[in-house]
């Protein structure tokens, strides 16, 4: 059954790029570039950690959001190098995203962390963007679908009904990450129509979950990817360093909420 698409959302992950007077440049261009996409297209950028007042200073008076790359599975206490989801929040936060192929590859993050990451970040008042895909080796034996069917059940099983309506989720294949190698829209779309109909099955009322693709998304390939029935937006990491780069990206989101038809030629 189609789906009525009415909202996309982009989200930039600058990831462990930048320094206060880059940010700076990037963020005023940003809210320059970006200033009448407001209504079908929401915007968020995630910014590391030291940024985050730098963030909510530039943009607070803006319709782009800000957020986190990760947040502790912890509420507070002795744990020290994290940062919790409370004071993520105290500056503004909207967004954190939980569960990246990079966490998960460098910093050993289990399913199991990555949900009460999410956990946190629900009951602080953030949306966690959960990334879930399959690494190259897993595609080419043909796993991707139970792959990411393994990681969202395992995450879908740890949250409450409450909470799993409240989550975005992020499909990033893990080969396309910085490769400069983006699935095809017609592959990033079958993984999607996989996910929504994996959500369905866990309940109903989780069909209309944003989706977004993430990986090598940059505005050239943007257009296509959404214009898929099953793609809510994106998750963008080298083209969100760019604040044209970026700002094109949005432009195309929005197009393909507000004129899909454009979209088609
Ligand atoms: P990329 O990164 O756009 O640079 O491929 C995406 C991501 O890691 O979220």
């Amino acid at each position: 059954m189609p789906r009525a698409c009415s909202e996309k959302l982009v989200i930039g992950n600058w990831k462990m790029y930048g320094n206060t007077a880059e940010n700076q440049t990037r963020l005023d261009a940003l809210v320059d570039k970006v200033r009448t996409h407001a209504g079908s297209v929401k915007i968020a950028v995630c910014v590391p950690y030291p940024y985050l007042a730098q963030a909510q200073t530039s943009l607070r008076a803006s319709d782009i959001a800000w957020g986190t790359q990760d947040i502790s599975s912890q509420q507070t206490g002795a744990y020290t190098g994290e940062v919790s989801a409370c004071m993520a929040a105290e500056f503004g936060s909207s967004y954190t995203i939980v569960g990246h192929s990079e966490r998960r590859a460098y910093h050993g993050e289990t399913s199991e962390i990555i949900a009460m990451k999410a956990r946190q970040a629900l009951t602080a008042g953030i949306t966690p963007v959960v990334c879930i895909g399959e690494t190259l080796e897993e595609r080419e034996a043909d796993m991707t679908a139970k792959v990411v069917s393994t990681q969202l059940a395992e995450i879908l099983g740890a949250l409450s009904a409450a909470e799993a309506r409240q989550i975005v989720l992020a499909y990033e294949p893990v080969w396309a990450i910085g490769t400069g190698r983006t699935a095809s829209p017609a592959q990033a779309q079958e993984v999607h129509s996989h996910i929504r109909r994996h959500l369905i099955q866990h309940a109903s009322e989780l069909a209309g979950t944003p989706i977004l693709y993430g990986g090598s998304v940059k505005a050239a390939n943007s257009t296509a990817l959404f214009s898929e029935q099953d793609i809510d937006g994106a998750l963008v990491g080298g083209a969100s360093l760019d604040a044209a780069e970026f700002a094109a990206i949005c432009t195309t989101a929005r197009q393909a909420v507000e004129a899909p038809n454009d979209l088609h030629g």
